[in-house]
């Protein structure tokens, strides 16, 4: 028999991680003790009043059948709940949310709903690869806004061509922004809503790391600029601020039109999310938030470690003000590929190539806060020893 894949499938490169996973496999079976800050997984475990609710609710067999395709209406309203106690933002449970089995779920299929064969959108470079993958598998080709350092890695909106903009259906942002670790600010996402409105594009925003900040200034909801709704949505999940990567639960909320559309799109691929996590997910919404702020303070350390010694040892660092990534240039002379490959071969440190996110991302690396501050400084040790700078 010739089985043959799909060109959708033929023609993607390996996914990031699965290939960043290969490699480390490979280095451990030559013996190699690897210190793996590639992947932003969290190594601390759930809270303890989010498990014990999922241990508490789990055995109910009202919770065993097939779930709610939009997601339990408690949880939804947890959600709304959230959003205007977090942010302000006001959204109908009703219309307004959807449950998602991850964010990078909605992500994959929120272009399946709104991009036909040809369609263009426009994704940020470095990105997070599912933005692009999603928009080919719905047969779109992707524009790619590049992030550069000197624009504070916002897309350059004035530098996308006139037809590009009208072919446009969907802009991807994500801010704070994996893997640059950068923030927008208030007057970036009345930019974005302009040009949204002017050229008729959906615009879905990732915000996932929204809960992963250092020090007081918080984060902000792109739907708390008005007119927000009117042109998008936003993508959150509970994995990173819980530590939750495992459980797979997030959301959408935003324009109703917009999430609709999505739904129908789960509806016919998928058949929702084990209420029992909902309802684990509700806890972590409504549940104590003290273990938040101490995770919060572990990660600050944590980037504080790395960026001090990445900077002790000669590398230019700026030091991150959220999420769980620190974003660097490689050594001048170097591509990203070889440098990430030097230090696993030399240092037995997993760092993940810039241009893994994209050909903006060539020239630079991320490294991930997710393992001990001990952990964090023996890398430093054996990145200095390695020689590579
Ligand atoms: C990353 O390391 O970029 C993310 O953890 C991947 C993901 O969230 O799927």
């Amino acid at each position: 028999m010739n089985i043959k894949l799909a060109s959708r499938v033929a023609q993607l490169p390996p996914y990031l991680f699965a290939e960043i996973d290969r490699a480390k496999t490979a280095a451990r079976e030559r013996g190699i003790d690897i210190i793996d800050l590639g992947i932003g997984d969290p190594d601390m475990p759930t809270f303890d009043n989010i498990v014990r609710k999922l241990q508490e609710v789990a055995p109910n067999p009202v919770y065993h059948r097939y779930p709610s395709y939009q997601g339990l209406k408690v949880f939804r309203e947890a959600v709304a709940n959230w959003y205007d106690r977090r942010f302000g933002v006001k959204v109908d449970p009703a219309t307004e949310v959807v449950s998602l089995i991850g964010s990078k779920e909605g992500i994959a299929h929120i272009s399946l709903a709104f991009i036909d064969p040809g369609d263009i959108s426009l994704v940020p470079d470095p990105g997070y690869p599912v933005y692009n993958i999603g928009t080919l598998f719905a047969g779109g080709r992707s524009y790619f806004m590049p992030l550069k350092e000197e624009n504070g890695f916002l897309p350059d909106l004035d530098a996308i061509p006139e037809d590009v903009r009208q072919k446009a259906k969907i802009i991807f942002i994500n801010y704070p922004n994996n893997p640059t670790a950068a923030c927008a600010d208030r007057a970036f996402y009345e930019r974005i809503v302009s040009f949204a409105k002017k050229y008729n594009i959906i615009v879905c925003h990732d915000a996932a790391y929204s809960e992963v900040y250092f020090g007081d200034k918080r984060p902000m909801s792109f739907l708390e600029v008005p007119g927000a709704k009117e042109v998008g949505i936003e993508f959150h999940s509970l994995s990173k601020t819980y530590n939750m990567t495992g459980w797979r639960i997030g959301w959408a909320v935003g324009n109703p039109e917009v999430i609709a559309g999505l739904g129908k799109i789960k509806t016919n691929v998928d058949s929702g999310l084990f209420e029992a996590i909902q309802i684990a997910g509700i806890e972590a919404l409504e549940g104590d938030q003290g273990p938040q702020e101490e995770l919060r303070a572990i990660y600050q350390k944590r980037r504080d470690v790395l960026v001090k010694g990445l900077s002790d040892a000669g590398f230019k660092v700026r030091s991150p003000e959220a999420t769980l990534y620190v974003w660097f240039p490689v050594p001048s002379g170097m591509t990203s590929a070889h440098f990430c490959k030097t230090l696993l071969d030399k240092a037995g440190v997993v760092a993940t190539p810039g241009n893994g996110f994209g050909p903006a991302g060539e020239g630079y690396a991320r490294l991930t806060l997710c393992l001990p501050e001990e952990r964090l400084k023996e890398a430093v040790e054996r990145i200095k020893k390695a020689g590579v700078i």
